[in-house]
């Protein structure tokens, strides 16, 4: 079973506009992106013209391009919604009036104490988080800590949450995804530490948004977007230019080159097809399937069978999980993470 057409929609894109990073942490997908970076003309040819809904800029340490804050400046002109994920090296270092543009920044942090930080990220980590959020604050521009939930790191989940809430900030937690071909595997959390993880989330803290299909499956979470985001309604741009469903992905099959006319080369392309597969197994056995299509397509990728469900899928594996009562923050927030890629936010308290 696939799901359903893409034409005509406002697309979220995600764009690594260089894989050059000044830090070097042992989790990383994008490491083999290192030495390639776009141009303010790579970029102005991918979107403009198109119906763009919000840009994420990620994949490396962006501020290392020297075409970006021209690439921020273009398209924010073109009225598009922007976010930025940062180590916090590249928040300090642009002027206000860029930072200004963003509709919500990510500083990354996976430890609450500065060592730990420090020797997992391998640099400064700890003083440029530091140094970010006082910016953010200042400036009073909207933003979350995004934190790599890993098996060396879901304890610190209670603790990262209070953070958020000192901080006066959201808490965006990415479940590590094991990429074979960056060489990361080590950090992938175990069935049971990722619904341990999950309960934590939840008992300590209330959700703004969940897009991680499993979890809003067993949780019964309205989805923002049904099913998983990636394929559908979201394009990720490597800084080598391939298009792929998902920053996962390591290779794609269509290059932005053919996507000068529309993104429809993309949706169309093998790897976009794939990603919007649902298992058989999960069209035939479940009733959550319109909600979850099987779980986070990426973590199914490289998996190497995109047409098992999702490894975290208590159902299929025929395991429990904990008792998890959730609790959503007041209120709502426009944050360009909450639909783009399988994620989950929440309020810190
Ligand atoms: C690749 S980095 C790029 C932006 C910036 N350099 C930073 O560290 O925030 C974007 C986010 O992806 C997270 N990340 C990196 N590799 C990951 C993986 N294999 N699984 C899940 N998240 C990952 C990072 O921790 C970071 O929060
Ligand atoms: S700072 Fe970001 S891009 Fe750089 S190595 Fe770490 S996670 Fe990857
Ligand atoms: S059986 Fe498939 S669709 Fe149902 S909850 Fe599990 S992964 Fe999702």
């Amino acid at each position: 079973m696939k799901k359903k057409d893409t034409k005509g929609k406002a697309i979220s894109v995600g764009i690594g506009t260089t894989g050059n990073c000044n830090l070097s942490c042992p989790h990383c997908y994008s490491r083999p992106l290192r030495g390639y970076t776009l141009t303010l003309e790579d970029v102005a040819a991918l979107i403009d013209g198109k119906n763009v809904k919000s840009i994420n800029f990620g994949t490396g340490e962006n501020i290392l391009n020297p075409d970006f804050v021209a690439i921020v400046d273009h398209c924010h002109d073109r009225g598009i919604k922007l976010s930025l994920t940062s180590n916090g090296y590249g928040i300090i270092a642009l002027a206000d009036d860029v930072l200004r543009k963003f509709n919500d920044i990510d500083i990354s942090l996976e430890f609450l104490d500065k060592k730990l930080q420090d020797d997992f990220r391998h640099g400064n980590s700890w003083d440029f988080v530091g140094k970010s959020i006082e910016k953010c604050k200042r400036l009073g521009v909207e933003f979350s800590i995004a934190t790599a939930l890993m098996n060396v790191n879901y304890k610190e989940v209670p603790r990262l949450l209070e953070k958020a809430a000192t901080e006066g900030c959201n808490l965006r937690l990415n479940v590590f995804k094991p990429v074979p071909k960056a060489g990361i595997t080590k950090f992938a959390l175990t069935y049971e530490e990722f619904w341990e993880a999950i309960g934590l989330l939840f008992s300590h803290g209330r959700l703004i948004s969940c897009s991680e299909p499993i979890v809003n499956a067993m949780l019964n979470i309205p989805p923002i977007v049904p099913q998983s985001p990636c394929g559908m309604s979201s394009i990720r741009v490597h800084p080598t230019g391939q298009v792929v469903p998902c920053v996962y992905w390591s290779e794609g099959d269509v290059h932005i080159n053919d996507l000068v006319d529309s993104f429809e080369p993309a949706f169309q392309s093998k790897s976009f097809r794939d990603a919007r597969i649902i298992p058989e197994w999960c069209t035939k056995n479940c009733d959550k399937v319109n909600v979850c299509g099987g779980g986070c397509v990426s973590r199914r990728f490289l998996s190497g069978d995109i047409n098992a469900p999702d490894r975290y899928c208590p159902i299929y594996h025929k395991k429990t999980i904990p008792a998890i009562k959730v609790t959503h923050a007041k209120g709502s927030k426009d944050l360009v993470h909450s639909s783009y890629l399988c994620t989950l936010i929440f309020e810190g308290v």
